[in-house]
């Protein structure tokens, strides 16, 4: 008799349009990704990435910020909500909170972003805009396990491509979804085959750094 390969658990938290979100959806329904979403959360009530999971099936929650005296107070509710499935994973697809460092300790090694900038470039938002102000000649995504300072922590895997002359913020950020919709899913693959580790800040695949954790995309 032979066993089932075990799943990876995973909860996604989302505040928006959930494009991510449905990146995994696809990659699990055609049997690339070993992972179960068991529930997906919003703080926002009508983030369209709600309509995405419930359209798949999957279980979903809003937990409104604004209802919330408190970052600290928020942050427990949703801990709360998330350990009712006993996640193996945390995947925050465009979770635009900024998370107390308890919340962030409680799922150390299990919980991983995904930032519309070649970190340490870039933290915070407008990312887009600052890389073309910049003059920068790449631009990218990156994945990375979450530590309690914002847009850091050690990286898994970046995506980057070249600036156009005539790019624009918004062609800029067409194309990082383009990035980010094929290695987010795959970053998540390899957590879920226990392939990833970490020391001395730097994220090793099956025990070493690994130049398939930076990828060039010519779009
Ligand atoms: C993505 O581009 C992601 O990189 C960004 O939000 C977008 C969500 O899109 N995340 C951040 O800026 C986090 N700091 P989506 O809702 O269509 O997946």
């Amino acid at each position: 008799m032979t066993n089932a390969p075990v799943r990876c658990k995973a909860v996604v938290l989302i505040s928006g349009s959930g494009s991510n979100l449905q990146a995994f959806i696809d990659q699990v329904n055609a049997g690339l990704l070993p992972l179960d979403i068991a529930l997906v959360i919003s703080n926002k009530a009508d983030a369209f990435g709600l309509e995405r999971a419930a359209r798949a099936g999957i279980k979903t929650q809003v937990i409104d910020h604004k209802a919330y005296a408190s970052r600290d107070h928020f942050d427990h509710a949703l801990q709360q909500a998330i350990d009712t499935v006993s996640p193996d994973l945390v995947i925050l697809a465009g979770f635009m909170r900024i998370l107390t460092a308890d919340f962030v300790n409680h799922y150390r090694d299990r919980l991983i972003n995904i930032h519309p900038s070649l970190l340490p470039k870039y933290p915070g938002t407008n990312t887009h805009q600052r890389a073309l102000d910049a003059g920068d000649a790449w631009h990218g995504a990156s994945i990375h396990f979450v530590v309690p300072e914002v847009d850091a922590g050690p990286i898994i895997l970046q995506g980057r491509l070249k600036i156009r002359s005539d790019d624009s913020a918004d062609s800029l950020q067409q194309r990082i979804h383009k990035i980010e919709h094929q290695l987010y899913p795959l970053a998540a693959r390899w957590f879920a085959e226990q392939r990833l580790s970490h020391k001395n800040g730097k994220v090793l695949l099956d025990g070493e750094t690994s130049d398939q954790q930076l990828q060039t995309f010519d779009l």
